[in-house]
């Protein structure tokens, strides 16, 4: 005889249970902008290499746990890179990835996501539990500059740009959701981050811009005029001028959903999406009830960023226009891209080293 609980009866019980679950739950996920769930195939670039992960070289397998951004400082030869142990590692870069040496540099104590240099030879941190620090005297102080602004505490520092007057930028993803829960806020579809700027002399932190969709990546121009800085969900990055205090979209509809925005100094942006659009996503952004019952899951411990495929980096020129894609369908969780040389060197979220592919070796090519 079967057991009462297991019988047909009784599996109403959960059923309804889920019911009163999904509807006394308070996590209430959004609509999002229509332009987000725009799916136009005008950001794909006429060059690809779609096997990224043939030819790429591991660097630092085992000791450079989740290596989210990447910063080259070039008189040095030294990669700094922050992982999710608390740890800005350094990484002597060499031809020979084998040859490549990996260094405990300083430990933060939270999670070191966007990382610059400062102009005096300080490495400026986003911790994504700290805010915005200042490790000057070769590691030896560490400096928080800034955790708030407008009287609201940041949540998700996130990422880091410095312009030639010594300003900084950076984001703050999420005043609401913390990096260990950053899912919820995707799943959740509402703006809570903010562009800043810290001006080092007045020490003031200003707001540039709020109610932005998981502020990610931010970069500066070139010429000094405008941030470019990624919207993750939105799928899109937009220009901030800075004397005009204005704002352009400057590319949308991405394959992908945009994390970190690297310049490389010869004219061109690298984009790096931890994934890039897939069904089960596209369906989640447009059916709030859908990214409510992850959300609901992901609280009982179902882990909502596994559904992440085809990461890949969008390299465009100055003006947004899409140049190549370098991407790979057995890939994800990529967060970072960095043009060194002849080599593209890629962060990661999930993955304990940094990728490197040799774009000379593997450079993309025309669509067939
Ligand atoms: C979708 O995006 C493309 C490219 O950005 C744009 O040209 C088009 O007008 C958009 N369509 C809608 C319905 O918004
Ligand atoms: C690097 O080390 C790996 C594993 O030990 C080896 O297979 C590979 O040939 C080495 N590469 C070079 C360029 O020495
Ligand atoms: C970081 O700290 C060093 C040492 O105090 C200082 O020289 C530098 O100006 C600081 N940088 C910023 C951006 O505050």
């Amino acid at each position: 005889m079967p057991l009462p609980l297991f019988s047909r009866r009784f599996l109403i019980f959960p059923f309804l249970a889920s019911i009163a679950l999904y509807r006394l739950d308070t996590f209430d996920p959004a609509l999002l902008p229509s332009d987000a769930l725009n799916y136009s195939t005008t950001t794909l670039p006429p060059l690809s290499n779609d096997r990224f992960l043939t030819g790429a070289e591991l660097i630092g397998v085992g000791l450079l746990n989740s290596p989210e951004d990447i910063a080259y400082h070039r008189a040095a030869g030294l990669i700094y890179t922050g992982c999710v142990d608390g740890w800005v590692k350094r990484v002597k870069v060499t031809e020979s990835v084998n040859d490549s040496l990996v260094e405990d540099w300083v430990n933060t104590g939270g999670r070191p996501l966007g990382i610059a240099f400062g102009l005096h030879g300080e490495v400026i941190v986003a911790d994504a539990y700290k805010g915005l620090l200042n490790i000057s005297g070769d590691g030896k102080n560490t400096e928080l500059l800034t955790d708030e602004a407008d009287g609201v505490k940041f949540k998700l520092t996130d990422a880091v740009a410095v312009a030639d007057n010594g300003v900084l930028y950076f984001t703050d993803a999420s005043y609401k959701y913390n990096m260990r829960h950053f899912a919820f806020d995707i799943l959740e579809g509402k703006p809570h981050g903010r562009l800043m700027s810290f001006d080092p002399v007045t020490r003031a932190t200003r707001v540039l811009l709020k109610d932005l969709y998981f502020a990610n990546g931010v970069s500066m121009s070139p010429d000094q005029t405008h941030l470019v800085f990624c919207e993750t969900p939105m799928r899109r990055c937009s220009k901030y001028y800075i004397n005009e205090e204005r704002v352009e979209v400057f590319i949308q509809g991405l394959p992908g959903y945009p994390d970190n925005i690297r310049y490389d100094g010869e004219g061109h942006y690298w984009i790096a999406m931890p994934s890039g659009v897939t069904v089960l996503w596209k369906l989640a952004f447009r059916y709030p009830f859908l990214r409510k019952i992850t959300g609901l899951a992901a609280k009982y411990g179902f882990e909502p960023m596994i559904f992440m495929e085809n990461a890949g980096v969008l390299e465009v020129d100055l003006d947004g226009k899409p140049m190549a894609l370098f991407h790979d369908r057995k890939h994800s969780h990529m967060t970072t891209g960095v043009k060194i040389g002849r080599y593209l060197y890629c962060g990661s979220l999930l993955h304990s080293h940094i990728v490197r592919l040799d774009l000379l070796k593997y450079p993309a090519q025309k669509r067939l």
